[in-house]
C-alpha cells in the first residue's frame, strides 16, 4: 500500500526540514510542493509573465516539465533549487500561487506522484485539497518571530545577504496572502494533527511525528512499497 502523509503550515514552521527527515526514516519521496510554485514564480518572472495573465501562465506551465530528484527540484533538465530560494521569488511566489490556473496544474502534477509513489508531500492545502484522503496529516506552527529567525539562519547559512526585519515582513505578508486566497487557502484539515514547533527542535518535532506514523501504521497493520 502507498503510504501518503501531509504536511502543512505557514511559511517557515520547519516542513521541509521535518518532511526531509521523515522521509529518509521512512523511505519515501519526499516532494516540496512549495518548491513547484516557486518554480512557477521564477520562470514566470523570467519570461516576464504577470500573475494577472492567466492565458500566458497556462501556456508556460504546459511547457515545463518538474521532477524531483534526491530532493533537488528540476525543471525542463534545470536545477532550479538554489534559484526558487532567492529574496525576489519569495515576494513574488504568493501572487502566482493564488491564480487558480497554476494551482489546478500543480494539484493534478502533485496527485499524479502520490499515486506512483509512498510520499511525505509538504505545503499549504495538501490536508485539504491535494492528498485529502491523506493516511496521516499534519498541521505545523509556529510564531511568526521564530519563523522569520530559523528563514533568516538557513539564508545566511547559504551566504544570501539578508535582513531581519524584511523576512518577518515577508513571512507576514505571504501568511495573510496564503490564508485569504479564495481558492484552497491555508487551513488546518479537520483530521489533521497540529503541532506547535516553537519550542521544540527540529529532531523533537520529527520524532514526535514518527510516533504517530509508527503508531498508526502498527494499527492498520500497515507496510510501505
Ligand atoms: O513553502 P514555501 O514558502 O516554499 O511556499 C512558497 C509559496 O507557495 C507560499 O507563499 C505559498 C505557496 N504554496 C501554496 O500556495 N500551496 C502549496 N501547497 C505550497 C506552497
Amino acid at each position: 500500500m502507498k503510504l501518503t502523509i501531509a504536511v502543512d503550515g505557514p511559511a517557515g514552521a520547519g516542513k521541509s526540514t521535518i518532511a526531509k527527515l521523515i522521509a529518509e526514516r521512512f523511505n519515501i519521496m519526499y516532494i516540496n510542493t512549495g518548491a513547484m510554485y516557486r518554480a512557477v514564480a521564477l520562470f514566470a518572472m523570467r519570461r516576464n509573465i504577470g500573475s494577472e495573465d492567466a492565458d500566458g501562465l497556462i501556456g508556460m506551465i504546459n511547457s515545463l516539465e518538474m521532477h524531483f530528484d534526491k530532493n533537488k527540484l528540476i525543471v525542463n533538465g534545470e536545477d532550479v533549487s538554489e534559484l526558487i530560494i532567492q529574496p525576489e521569488v519569495s515576494k513574488k511566489v504568493s501572487e502566482y500561487a493564488a491564480v487558480k490556473e497554476v494551482r489546478q496544474h500543480l494539484l493534478k502534477l502533485q496527485q499524479d506522484m502520490s499515486k506512483k509513489y509512498s510520499v511525505i508531500m509538504d505545503g499549504r492545502d495538501i490536508g485539504t485539497a491535494v492528498l485529502e484522503d491523506a493516511f496521516i496529516k499534519f498541521y505545523l506552527i509556529a510564531s511568526a518571530e521564530e519563523r522569520a529567525l530559523r528563514r533568516y539562519r538557513e539564508l545566511m547559512e547559504k551566504g544570501i545577504d539578508v535582513e531581519f526585519e524584511s523576512i518577518l515582513e515577508d513571512i507576514n505578508k505571504r501568511d495573510y496572502t496564503d490564508s485569504h486566497r479564495e481558492l484552497n487557502p491555508l487551513r488546518k484539515a479537520a483530521d489533521a494533527i497540529e503541532i506547535d514547533s516553537s519550542k521544540l527542535s527540529i529532531e523533537e518535532v520529527a520524532e514526535v511525528m514518527s510516533e504517530h506514523i509508527e503508531n498508526k501504521m502498527k494499527k492498520y497493520g500497515m507496510t510501505v512499497n
